[in-house]
């Protein structure tokens, strides 16, 4: 989110579960959300790194975070990669040609343990790019890695991730706050977040999933100098708390642990 550089943030999460039963899950659900599905590992587990705030062509110390996200991820045995977005600094991508893909994405992750499926959704500073371009499926033509979309649902059997596009929640980015933001075909705002809102609702409530995570640029809350996202609080949190993570099977065994491991690196602006 930053406006100038600020903070490169790079998340590991580790999930794992020894469930001795496997939910199934059915593949119908939402009509408008796009579907993924991410296999977990024989033994019932999952591994993944969370990374946000990144493009700034290896600068800022992107690179010397791409190292360690490759250590890790060998050692996790990543299965892949989740991006909240501000995938391109500062101002996105000009076109699917921009060299600034390579430069910041694929020359730059290029740890073996890396080399897998990246589920990305945008930030502010893509939306003051080229939208089209990040969403275009020319990228994945370039890096089979890169899937990129506004909003969309991954399944992963004990999990499933609701990827959600906020920057259009936002209101001061529509009513002038010194950029340019490519609002083109979703324009005009409240007929995006209230379809947006009523398709992500209807999803939450089919998960059956053990886990159900939200995946979105902006923080609904923050203690960072950003702060809370007051539209978020206002409409997406109310989804969340009705929707609530209550497990909706209690016939299924399970275990999980979950652990969070998170490298915060200040950098100066
Ligand atoms: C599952 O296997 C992976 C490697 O394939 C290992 O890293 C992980 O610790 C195992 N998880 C459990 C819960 O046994
Ligand atoms: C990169 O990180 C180091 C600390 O590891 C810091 O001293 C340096 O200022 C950072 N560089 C940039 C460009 O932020
Ligand atoms: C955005 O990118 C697409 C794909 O490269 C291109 O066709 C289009 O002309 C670009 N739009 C603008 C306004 O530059």
């Amino acid at each position: 989110m930053a406006g100038v550089a600020r903070e490169a943030i790079a998340l590991a999460l580790v999930l794992a579960t020894t469930a001795s039963v496997l939910l199934f899950l059915p593949d119908s659900c939402s009509a408008v959300l796009q579907r993924f599905h991410q296999p977990i590992k024989a033994n019932g587990s999952l591994s993944l790194l969370v990374v946000g705030d990144w493009g700034r062509k290896g600068q800022f110390n992107q690179s010397e975070v791409a190292t360690q996200m490759g250590k890790v991820g060998e050692k996790m045995g990543i299965d892949f990669v989740i991006s909240t977005g501000d995938n391109f600094y500062t101002d996105g991508l000009d076109s699917v040609d921009d060299p600034a893909f390579e430069e910041s994405f694929t020359n730059i992750y290029r740890a073996k343990s890396l080399q897998k499926q990246w589920y990305i959704v945008l930030g502010n500073h893509d939306y003051r790019g080229n939208v089209s371009a990040q969403l275009s499926p020319a990228l994945p033509k370039i890096d089979h890695r890169w899937l990129c979309m506004r909003s969309f649902i991954l399944n992963s059997e004990i999990v499933d991730f609701f990827f959600v596009d906020t920057t259009p929640f936002v209101e001061s980015y529509w009513s002038g706050d010194g950029h340019q933001y490519d609002w083109s075909e979703i324009s005009p705002r409240e007929s995006y977040i209230s379809n947006l809102l009523k398709d992500f609702e209807a999803a939450l409530k089919e998960s059956t999933a053990p886990w159900r995570i939200v995946v979105g640029h902006h923080p609904v809350r923050s203690v960072s100098e950003h702060g809370d996202t007051a539209e978020l609080l206002d409409l997406l949190l109310p989804i969340l708390k009705v929707t609530s993570l209550i497990p909706n099977s209690c016939t299924v065994a399970r275990r999980l642990t979950f652990s969070l491991v998170s490298w915060y690196l200040k950098i100066t602006g």
